[in-house]
């Protein structure tokens, strides 16, 4: 199993050698390699064991380093950087040559972002590269909030998971590119819908995809739990228990069915809440010992477009 504490200069010295250490962000914890190393960009994809087509994202404390990294930056992509940076947005943008194809799976544009956690900001700031990170977890199961998430799945495989507590957003970054000036949305994430287009104006979605490397963000099945994962209405779930079954809903229990085995997200019925505690929820009931995981979209405003997307994806085949 891995070290867990807040050792920063124990850090430093692992990734300096080319090694991989676990890092808090607001939104998930990240498997963090030097970025501009090859040897590094490729243990992150074999402990992961995620495929060479799906790019990573790479990750730095100040504008001045972005701006070293690619080659232009859109009026909007601008606006939005100083709105939400650090936090919990990537911009896609186009790559200069010292970012290694191989993070960026071959593509021209590069994923980054500054991410809003005191720890990780310390960490990178004493560094002379920038940090890839993708999700901690094994390739298409569900991202981890805590230190502990990840040593349960990668222990065996990495030294040192920095501990920075329980992610606050508990959800990944909202993904963005660009076609010339207009924005379009990758990933919807940690960072609103709504609060994207108070910024820039309105946004456009990319399709979803099964396997398109043109679109490597949007894998249609991931986020899932191994259990069997359903999603239903509130009113055909509350038609009878079903065998095995346990029931993860946004913020009121189902008036037909035994409590004892309905989980909340929010009993406030607080969106913010219940993004944090998503992924918990999720690795929770995966492990208990019931056969089938059923679960309702929560209301699509706030994160709860993020959520119901992770949702979905859970529950694609
Ligand atoms: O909140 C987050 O974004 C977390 C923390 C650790 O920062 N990271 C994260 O990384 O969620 P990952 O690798 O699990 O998801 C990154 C997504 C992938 O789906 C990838 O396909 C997409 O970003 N991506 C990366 N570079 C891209 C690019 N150039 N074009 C399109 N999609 C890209
Ligand atoms: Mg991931």
């Amino acid at each position: 199993m891995a070290e867990i504490n807040r050792d920063l200069a124990l850090a430093k010295k692992i990734l300096d050698r080319g090694d991989l250490v676990a890092i808090p962000t607001e939104t998930v914890y990240g498997l963090a390699g030097n970025a501009l190393n090859e040897q590094a960009i490729l243990k992150i994809f074999a402990t992961k064991n995620r495929p060479a087509f799906d790019p990573l994202i790479v990750h730095t404390h100040c504008m001045e380093n972005v701006e070293a990294l690619v080659r232009s930056i859109p009026v909007a992509a601008r606006r939005l950087a100083e709105q939400i940076w650090p936090g919990p947005l990537t911009l896609l943008l186009p790559k200069k040559s010292q970012v290694p194809d191989l993070a960026t799976s071959g593509l021209d544009t590069v994923a980054i972002r500054i991410p809003a956690h005191s720890l990780t900001l310390e960490l990178l700031q004493s560094l002379e590269y920038p940090l890839a990170a993708p999700s901690a977890n094994p390739f298409g199961y569900i991202s981890p909030t805590t230190p502990e998430h990840v040593n349960q799945q990668l222990g065996d495989q990495i030294e040192l998971i920095l501990d920075g507590g329980e992610s606050q957003i508990g959800i990944e970054s909202t993904i963005i590119g660009f076609e010339g000036q207009q924005p379009i949305i990758y990933r919807l994430g940690g960072y609103a819908l709504e609060d994207i287009e108070r910024c820039v104006g309105p946004v456009s979605m990319l399709p979803h995809s099964t396997s398109n490397p043109q679109a490597p963000g949007m894998l249609k099945s991931h986020y899932a739990p191994r259990k069997p994962f359903f999603l239903r209405s509130r009113e055909s779930l509350n038609k009878g228990y079903r065998e095995g079954a346990v029931y993860l809903l946004f913020s009121e229990y189902l008036p037909d069915i035994d409590p004892s085995c309905q989980y909340l997200l929010s009993e406030t019925g607080n969106m913010n809440e219940a993004a944090k505690a998503l992924f918990s929820a999720l690795r929770k009931l995966d492990q208990m010992p019931i056969s089938q995981i059923f679960a309702e979209e929560v209301p699509n405003t706030g994160l709860g477009r993020a959520i119901n997307d992770r949702l979905r994806r859970a529950a694609a085949v």
